[in-house]
């Protein structure tokens, strides 16, 4: 590893990944898409060599190190899946080749609160700022929706950079631990939930004769319409759809068709679903 590389994002310096998959990707692509930190200013380790190819290609420092990513990094993203976060940590541990000091981590991990967290980190680090994210894949085009709370030691500046790396790839806001569960179960897992969506509309247009291509792009971008018109016009949803509902028009008889199927209840419930998951990784750790 280069250890001398540079600071240059004032406030941050230089940034490290434990943990090489998906979501790690999604945030490191943000911020080098945006410029916000030069590719020499990061570190990734993972145990293995199978997410490492784009880092790779990013120019970034890869290791199989944990510790060693701690030892250059000033902010620190744990982006295991909780099951390996004890495993990381115990890595990190036993490569650590001198005591640090000065660290944020900001977890990544579903359901894996804020105190827990912080015991296990001070283990390691003891005056490790901490805080947690839920972010979702989306940020690797810009169109992200993250949340985060702050540990008891965290300050606003660490805040502050927490939402600014979050922001280069989409929205990110600091809201109350009690909500994060919630938050993730909506947003951190809603990408997928979409994409259900987004496969089952293009069966249905396939099923009626459109080519799958064809269908799934209209899918994809009745979705994404659908999103920026809540967004931008600000109206309630409801009030949306009313307007595209004609009486005894074609959309009023989708919308049955939805209805008759427990769609809403069936969104409702993986919402709950998901932040229950939430809370038993927790619970677990
Ligand atoms: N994906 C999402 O949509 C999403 C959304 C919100 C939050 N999250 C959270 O983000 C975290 C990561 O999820 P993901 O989807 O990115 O998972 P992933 O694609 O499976 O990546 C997990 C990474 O962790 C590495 N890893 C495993 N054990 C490790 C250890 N002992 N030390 C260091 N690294 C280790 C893996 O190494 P190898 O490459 O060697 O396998 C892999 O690179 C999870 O905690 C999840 O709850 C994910």
């Amino acid at each position: 590893m280069n250890m001398d590389a540079g600071k240059t994002l004032e406030g941050v310096g230089k940034v490290g990944f434990v943990g090489a998959g998906n979501m790690a990707q999604a945030i490191g692509g943000a911020l080098l898409r945006t410029g916000l930190l030069k590719a020499s200013n990061i570190y990734v380790s993972s145990p293995s060599n199978t997410n490492k190819g784009p880092w790779i290609q990013f120019g970034t420092h890869t290791t199989t190190e944990n510790g060693c990513v701690v030892e250059n990094s000033d902010v620190i993203f744990l982006a295991m899946k909780p099951i390996y976060l004890d495993a990381a940590l115990m890595d990190i541990k036993n490569t650590l080749k001198q005591p640090v000091s000065n660290k944020l981590f900001v977890s990544l991990l579903a359901g894996v609160p804020l105190k827990v967290l912080e015991e296990k980190i001070h283990r390691i680090v003891p005056d490790a700022r901490v805080i947690r994210v839920m972010p979702n894949t989306p940020v690797l085009v810009g169109a992200g929706c993250s949340v985060f709370s702050c540990g008891t030691t965290a300050t606003k500046k660490d805040a502050e950079v927490v939402k600014m790396m979050l922001s280069t790839g989409g929205i990110c806001q600091e809201i109350s631990e009690s909500l994060i569960d919630a938050a993730g179960g909506l947003s951190g897992c809603g990408p997928a939930y979409v994409y259900l969506i987004i496969e089952a509309l293009s069966d249905g247009a396939v099923k009626m004769g459109v080519p799958r291509a064809m269908a799934t792009q209209f899918a994809s971008q009745t979705v994404l319409g659908a999103a920026k018109m809540v967004l931008e016009t600000g109206k309630h949803p409801g009030q949306l759809k009313d307007e595209v509902c004609s009486p005894g028009g074609t959309t009023i008889c989708g919308i049955h068709a939805l209805e008759k199927g427990g769609v809403r209840s069936t969104l409702m419930e993986a919402v709950e679903a998901a932040t229950k998951r939430a809370a038993e990784l927790g619970k677990n750790k």
